[in-house]
């Protein structure tokens, strides 16, 4: 299993602290973003990861985390993702570094309370397929969303003006390596992105994605100046990745 952490974006909504740093590189607390979304996949035993990133200050991750063992992870590759065109193209240029293997796909701004240990022996035990983790939040429209029948999914849905419910699709995915087949037959949205969400679809249309509700906090540091503050306040008073 390998680990791959999308640290590019512009940061926009959090213009103007991102305008000269790349937002994965700010603090939380008492280390830089990225520090988390690493530790995540390093708890959970994946210690071969791609650090995808973007924009000016790229450089700044290797003179940052440089071979990436003193956070024990084993063999630290970069990538480099030009313009903004969604987390499925993102993701797209893993396809060297994960090969014909599964992969756990971690957006960089993303902190969790608890772990991914669970999830992720859940998803080896999958013959295939994706898994996503849901958790309830007060603001679905500002996320990829969930649709039910009873337990199962039955659509996911990006941004929506009336959400289906309040059961956000966290920024922590796990795919086979049909992912990639299946990005090369993704259409560019309406904003010329490739949809994370479109492709979650296509795994659902497949039959082949599965999910779990999230046990501890999610913070998405990304989606406003208070998220990111709630998240630092978060990190402070509760911890991150804790393993029990
Ligand atoms: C992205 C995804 C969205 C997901 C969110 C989690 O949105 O498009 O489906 O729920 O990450 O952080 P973004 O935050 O990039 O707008």
């Amino acid at each position: 299993m390998k680990g791959v952490i999308l640290a590019g974006g512009t940061g926009s909504r959090l213009d103007p602290i991102t305008r000269v740093i790349n937002k994965q590189l700010l603090p939380v607390y008492d280390k830089p973003m990225i520090y988390y979304p690493i530790e995540a996949l390093v708890n959970a035993g994946i210690t071969e990861i791609l650090i995808v990133t973007s924009g000016s200050s790229a450089g700044d991750f290797l003179r940052l985390l440089g071979n990436g063992e003193a956070l024990g992870v084993t063999h630290l590759s970069y990538a480099y993702q030009d313009g903004a065109g969604g987390i499925a193209e993102a993701i797209n240029l893993a396809r060297p570094f994960v090969g014909d293997e599964r992969m756990v796909v971690i957006l960089g701004d993303n902190i969790i309370g608890g772990n991914i240990v669970e999830a992720v022996r859940k998803f080896e035990a999958q013959e295939g397929g994706a898994k996503v983790l849901l958790t309830e939040v007060e603001n679905p429209s500002a996320y990829g969303v969930a649709e039910l029948a009873g337990d199962e999914i039955v659509r996911f849905v990006e941004k929506p003006e009336a959400p289906p419910s309040n059961l956000a699709v966290i920024g922590i995915y796990f795919y086979d390596a049909e992912a990639f087949r299946m990005i090369d037959g993704l259409d560019r949205s309406a904003r010329g992105e490739l949809e994370v969400t479109d492709l979650n679809n296509a795994y659902l249309a497949r039959g082949e994605m599965t999910h779990d509700v999230l046990e501890g906090y999610w913070a998405d540091c990304g989606e406003s100046i208070e998220h990111y503050l709630q998240a630092c306040n978060l990190v402070e008073q509760h911890g991150a990745n804790r393993l029990s």
